[in-house]
């Protein structure tokens, strides 16, 4: 099963650079949500779309020796970053897997947790859907899915600029027809749900961007590497790009100027735990398609009727 979307941004030197300095300035609210699941000593877990950086070596602290942590990434470039990376820091537990996140061989119910940030936001929405469920179909009864994604919600700056809005306007607009969502924040915890995750709970993150901050440039860096889409579409010319940009990062860099970041979103829950009991009421069973293969695999040995229930 191959993802039919390419990645919006590509994998050029700019993303590349653009992805290292976001990991970066995106690790305090990482390891917050971490905090809050919290991650366990000796789980198996796996970073979806884990980009140059993702959050491996968070993940490889907490999880320890006696754990694992597989990165999963598909554009070569950003495999070998991630792979000189570790090695760099000596993470022992950590492995990066090139490939696509649809096709791994992993097993299913072989991971303790499960997670991907900025991934979806660059899937049209039944991709979205897709990749939740493979994600929930990896973890073990049990066990964890997270999710971050933003929210273009609350991106502004004040005083208002016409260059704001007509650079993020035509930058939106470029997003949407490559495939990517920004509004996808919002619908997070709705993906968990209706993909069957059970005690779904949210987090929203947002923060003022003051100047020296790397994020308050961020985006810059999407219109830069956003551009040739931009002008591909015939939205501004090449004159109106440049002159825009220009304008724009000098009233970012004005320390008066207020820039709001997008509203980061991240949403996890747990893949419902099922247990076995012998048939006592039909009507109280659920439908037999939406029995996990070891229940039926158990039903058929065991040669009596099984009904399975959810524990939420
Ligand atoms: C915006 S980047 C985020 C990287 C990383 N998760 C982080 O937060 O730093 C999205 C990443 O997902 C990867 N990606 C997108 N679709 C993928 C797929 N189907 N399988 C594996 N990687 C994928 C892209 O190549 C890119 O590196």
């Amino acid at each position: 099963m191959n993802c039919s979307v390419d990645y919006v941004f590509g994998g050029d030197g700019a993303e590349l650079r653009r992805l290292v300095a976001q990991a970066a300035g995106l690790e305090t609210e990482a390891a917050s949500m971490l905090d809050a699941i919290p991650i366990n000593p000796g789980w198996r877990v796996v970073d979806i779309g884990c980009g140059p950086v993702g959050i491996l070596a968070m993940l490889s602290q907490r999880v320890g020796p006696s754990g694992a942590v597989v990165g999963v990434e598909r554009e070569r470039r950003f495999v070998d970053v991630a792979t000189d990376d570790i090695e760099r820091r000596r993470l022992s537990n950590v492995e990066i897997v090139c490939g696509d996140a649809f096709s791994t061989d992993f097993e299913e119910a072989s991971f303790d947790f499960a997670h991907e940030r900025l991934v979806l936001m660059n899937l049209p929405q039944p991709e979205q859907q897709r990749l939740v469920s493979h994600m929930l179909a990896l973890l073990k009864p049990g066990g964890t899915i997270a999710l971050q994604d933003y929210d273009r919600v609350s991106c502004l700056c004040y005083p208002e600029h016409p260059s704001w809005t007509i650079l993020l306007d035509a930058y939106s607009t470029a997003f949407r027809a490559s495939g990517g969502n920004s509004s996808t924040g919002r619908a997070l915890p709705w993906l968990l749900r209706s993909a069957g995750a059970r005690n779904v709970q949210t987090k929203v993150q947002a923060r003022f961007l003051d100047v020296g901050d790397s994020r308050r440039a961020h985006h810059l860096g999407l219109l830069d590497v956003m551009r040739a889409k931009i002008l591909a579409m015939g939205q501004l010319s090449k004159s109106e790009f440049t002159g825009h940009e220009r304008a724009l990062r000098q009233h970012i860099a004005d320390p008066d100027t207020l820039v709001m970041d997008h509203l980061l979103v991240q949403a996890w829950g747990s893949k419902p735990i099922w247990r076995l009991s012998v048939l006592v009421d039909l009507r109280r069973s659920i439908p037999r398609q939406l029995y996990p293969p070891k229940a039926v695999a158990i039903a058929a040995t065991a040669k009596m009727p099984v009904v399975c229930h959810q524990q939420t």
